[in-house]
C-alpha cells in the first residue's frame, strides 16, 4: 500500500529563500528515507534536504534556481505505507497531507577547505605530482539516471573543483562517495588530460573546456621506443605551464632593440675585466632595463588576487634556465639596486646551482617579472608563457647584424629581437608597445637608465 504525500522543506533554522542549487531526484526515482531531494545554498552554508519517506518521486515541483524557505513544497510522493507510519528519524513526523516535516537537513560549511590535486605554485612545488602512469578516463560511476550519494560537504567540494560526482566513482559505505573518491577522480582526469566532470564529448556553454582524451598510441606498432619517466621539474613546471597557459589571456607583442653600442659597450668591459675574471652578461643588461621599464610601468609589476591588482614595489627579476631536467626560474632579489656586475655573477651561480639540481624554494620564489633568453641559443622569436602570479614575461632570442636604414643609407647594426608575453586581464596592447618601446630605448642608449628615479 501507498500513501501520496508532500513533502515540504523542513525547519531550517535562519534560513529563508535560499537558492536551490541542485535537485537531486526526477519523477518516477524510487527513493529511501534520507536520501537527498534538493541541495539549497546560502551564502553561509550548503544543505542537503532529505526525504523523510521511502516511496516513488511522483512529481518535482522545484527547479534549481528557486529560493525555498520553511514550508516550500519540493516534491510528490507515493511513499509506502509503513514507511510513511515509520519515518526515518523519529523526531521528524510523518507528513501526510500538507504537513511540513522532514528530517532535518543536512549541512555543510560552504568553506570546507579545499585541496588541489595538483601543485599550482611554480615558486613553491611543495605538492610532487604522482609518478604512476596516467590513468584512463575514469568511466561514468553511475548508469545514467542513477543517484548520487555524497554528503553536502563533498557536493561543496566537488562543485568548488567543478567535478561532476556522477562520474565519480564512490568507495564509501552503501555507494556514498567520499572526498578521497573526488580527490582520485581529479588526479586521474589531471593525468588523463581530461577536465574534472567533463565527458569529452559534452558540448560546452562555455563554462569548462570540453578536451577530447590524451590520444593513446600504441607507439611500438611503428618503430622501437623507449619509455622514459618525466624528471620532476618536467612534472612540476608541465603541471603549472599548462594552468597559465589555459588560464591566462595571454598575447605577445614583439619588438626589436638595436644593441650593436651596448654589445660594444658589454665587449669593451668584458676585455678591461679579464684578468679579474669578473664577465657582463647580456642578461644582465636585459634585467636591469626590465627594471626601469617596470618602474615606468608599474602595471608590470603587479599580481592579481582576486579582484584587486597587488602593485609591488619591489623588483624581483626571474629568469628561465635551462637545466639537464627541465626548466627552472630562479629569482634575483632587488635588482634595483644591485649593480650590472653583481647581477651577472648571481645569475650565474643560481644557473650554475639550477643545473646541479641545488635550487631551494627560497631560490626560486617572490618573482615579480620573468627573463627568458634564447639569445645564447638561437631563434628569431617565440612566446613564452607568463610565469603566474606575474603577469609578464619577457622573451630573448639571438641578435643578429641586420641592414638597417639610417635616413640616407643602409648601416649594419645588432638587432635583439623582444618578444613580451602579456596578462591582458591587467595589461593591454598599448601598455605591451610602451614597454616595448621602453626596454628599446633602454638597450639602444644605456646611459638611459641613469634618467630612472
Ligand atoms: N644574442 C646573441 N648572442 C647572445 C645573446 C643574444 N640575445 N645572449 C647571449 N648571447 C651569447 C653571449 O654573448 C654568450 O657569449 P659570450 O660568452 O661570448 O659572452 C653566449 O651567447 C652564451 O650565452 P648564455 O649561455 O645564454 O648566457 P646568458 O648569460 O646569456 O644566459 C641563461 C644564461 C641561464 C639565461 C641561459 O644559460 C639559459 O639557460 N637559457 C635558456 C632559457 C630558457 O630555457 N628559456 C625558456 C624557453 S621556453
Amino acid at each position: 500500500m501507498t500513501q501520496a504525500l508532500e513533502i515540504f522543506v523542513p525547519d531550517i533554522g535562519d534560513y529563508n529563500d535560499v537558492p536551490v542549487i541542485e535537485v537531486l531526484v526526477q519523477a518516477g526515482d524510487s527513493i529511501r528515507a534520507d536520501e537527498p531531494i534538493v541541495t539549497l545554498e546560502s551564502d553561509k552554508a550548503t544543505m542537503d534536504v532529505p526525504s523523510p519517506h521511502t516511496g516513488i518521486v511522483r512529481e518535482v515541483r522545484v527547479k534549481v534556481g528557486d529560493r525555498l524557505s520553511k514550508g516550500s513544497l519540493l516534491i510528490t510522493m507515493d511513499a509506502s505505507a509503513d514507511a510513511a507510519a515509520a519515518p526515518a528519524q523519529t523526531d521528524a513526523p510523518t507528513a501526510p497531507a500538507s504537513t511540513p516535516a522532514a528530517p532535518a537537513p543536512v549541512v555543510a560549511a560552504p568553506s570546507a577547505p579545499s585541496s588541489p590535486a595538483v601543485p599550482v605554485s611554480s615558486s613553491a612545488p611543495a605538492v610532487p605530482v604522482s609518478s604512476s602512469a596516467p590513468a584512463a578516463v575514469p568511466a561514468p560511476a553511475l548508469p545514467a539516471g542513477g543517484k548520487v550519494h555524497a554528503s553536502p560537504s563533498i557536493r561543496h567540494y566537488a562543485r568548488e573543483l567543478g567535478v561532476d560526482l556522477a562520474t565519480v566513482r564512490p568507495s564509501g559505505r552503501n555507494g556514498r562517495i567520499t572526498r578521497e573518491d573526488v580527490s582520485a577522480h581529479i588526479k586521474a582526469s589531471m593525468q588523463s588530460g581530461i577536465v574534472p566532470g567533463k565527458t569529452p564529448a559534452a558540448a560546452s556553454a562555455g563554462s569548462g573546456l570540453d578536451l577530447l582524451p590524451w590520444p593513446k598510441v600504441d607507439f611500438a606498432k611503428f618503430g622501437p621506443v623507449e619509455s622514459m619517466p618525466l624528471s620532476r621539474i618536467k612534472k612540476i613546471s608541465g603541471a603549472n605551464l599548462s594552468r597559465n597557459a589555459i588560464v591566462i589571456p595571454h598575447v605577445t607583442n614583439f619588438d626589436e632593440a638595436d644593441i650593436t653600442d651596448l654589445e660594444a659597450f658589454r665587449i669593451a668591459l668584458n676585455s678591461e675585466n679579464e684578468k679579474s675574471g669578473k664577465k657582463l652578461t647580456m642578461l644582465a643588461f636585459l634585467i636591469k632595463a626590465c627594471v626601469s621599464a617596470l618602474k615606468a610601468f608599474p602595471e608590470f609589476n603587479a599580481s592579481l588576487d582576486g579582484e584587486n591588482l597587488v602593485y609591488k614595489r619591489y623588483f624581483h627579476i626571474a629568469f628561465a634556465a635551462d637545466t639537464p631536467n627541465g626548466l627552472v626560474v630562479p629569482v634575483i632579489r632587488d635588482a634595483d639596486r644591485k649593480g650590472l656586475h653583481d647581477i651577472a655573477a648571481e645569475a650565474a651561480a643560481l644557473a650554475k646551482k639550477a643545473r646541479d639540481g641545488k635550487l631551494g624554494p627560497a631560490d626560486m620564489s617572490g618573482g615579480c617579472f620573468t627573463v627568458s633568453s634564447l639569445g645564447g641559443i638561437g631563434g628569431t622569436g617565440f612566446t613564452p608563457i607568463i610565469n603566474a602570479p606575474e603577469v609578464a614575461i619577457l622573451g630573448v632570442t639571438r641578435a643578429q647584424t641586420k641592414p638597417v636604414w639610417d635616413g640616407k643609407q643602409f648601416v649594419p647594426r645588432l638587432i635583439l629581437p623582444l618578444c613580451l608575453s602579456w596578462d591582458h586581464r591587467v595589461v593591454d596592447g598599448v601598455l605591451a608597445a610602451r614597454f616595448l618601446v621602453h626596454l628599446q630605448r633602454i638597450l639602444g642608449d644605456f646611459r638611459r637608465i641613469s634618467l630612472d628615479g
